[in-house]
């Protein structure tokens, strides 16, 4: 397909996209990114472009919708009442200002881990119910990350750095980004410092270039290549193991200073939520 007529499907479907926070689907909101610069890493699979109008998450992002109204768990209450940040219940731009501080549990929390809180603490799951076990997949917690990150979609990240612990899981995660460890001695920088690298025939996003970075970290996503949506969490555990470091334990907060760092570095560019990844 040509590139004028990739950029006139966009339009097109914009009315029958399920909306974010904006207008702009996620594929427009990816265009407009491709216009703005010359990326070989946003340009590299035209397929997943194309796919991504009518893509497997948006079934995620529904199913997660009913989860999230739904009276659930113990207590009998919906999820309605979680405060992601921006007050209880107010979803629409919430995840591009995580992580965050929360008063309330006296930590920095990503969006999963902040749902899992919710969960046990609102609706009464324990760490030992399915729907909190049961991280990866086609879960409740994919599906309600997908429903509640697509209300941030279009807009820029703008993650919080006030409070001192949101600085200091930065930082932290700064370190970890740039430190060499492991038996291949890697460090994240090593595959997303520069580019234009490659494994085999993928582009590695360039941490440094935000227009690239802003689509590396727009998760959730369908995974064609896993036929799955996945999470930050799980992205970032990918990666460890990629670098053959000690296995990364999911909410921890290693885990969470990884994603302050990487959503930093993201800061301004808006979020393709949900993104179609390799
Ligand atoms: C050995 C090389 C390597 C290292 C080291 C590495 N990654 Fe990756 N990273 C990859 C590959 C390969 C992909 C998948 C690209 C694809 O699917 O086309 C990826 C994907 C990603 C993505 C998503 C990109 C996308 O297109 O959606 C993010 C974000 C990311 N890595 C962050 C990190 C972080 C943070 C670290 C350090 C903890 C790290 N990576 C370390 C190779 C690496």
């Amino acid at each position: 397909m040509s590139k004028n007529a990739l950029r006139a499907l966009p339009l097109m479907l914009a009315v029958a996209a399920p909306a974010g926070a904006t207008d702009q689907s996620p594929e427009a909101v990816l265009h407009a990114l491709i216009d703005g610069n010359d990326s070989a890493y946003l340009t590299q699979s035209e397929q997943n472009l194309m796919m991504m109008q009518d893509e497997p998450a948006y079934w995620a992002m529904e199913q997660g919708e009913i989860l999230f109204k739904e009276p659930r768990g113990p207590k009998q209450v919906s999820l309605e009442q979680c405060d992601f940040g921006k007050g209880p219940g107010v979803l629409e731009g919430a995840y591009v200002e995580m992580p965050r501080y929360f008063a309330d549990a006296g930590k920095v929390m990503d969006l999963e881990s902040r749902l899992m809180y919710c969960m046990k603490t609102l609706q009464g799951f324990t760490d030992e119910d399915k729907e909190l076990k049961e991280k990866h997949g086609n879960t409740d917690l994919v599906k309600l990350q997908t429903y509640i990150a697509a209300q941030s979609n279009g807009l820029p990240w703008n993650p919080p750095l006030d409070h001192p612990l949101e600085k200091a899981m930065r930082d932290a995660g700064e370190e970890f980004f740039y430190r060499r460890a492991g038996i291949s001695d890697f460090s994240c920088a090593t595959c997303h410092g520069a580019t234009g690298k490659r494994i085999r025939a993928s582009v590695l996003p360039n941490a440094a270039n935000p227009a690239e970075w802003t689509k590396a970290i727009s998760w959730p996503a369908f995974r064609v290549g896993h036929d799955a949506v996945r999470g930050s969490q799980h992205r970032v555990s990918e990666c460890v193991w990629q670098m053959r470091q000690a296995e990364i334990v999911y909410g921890s907060d290693a885990s969470i200073a990884i994603i302050s760092f990487w959503t930093d570095k993201a800061r301004g560019q808006p979020a393709i939520i949900p993104d179609v990844k390799r």
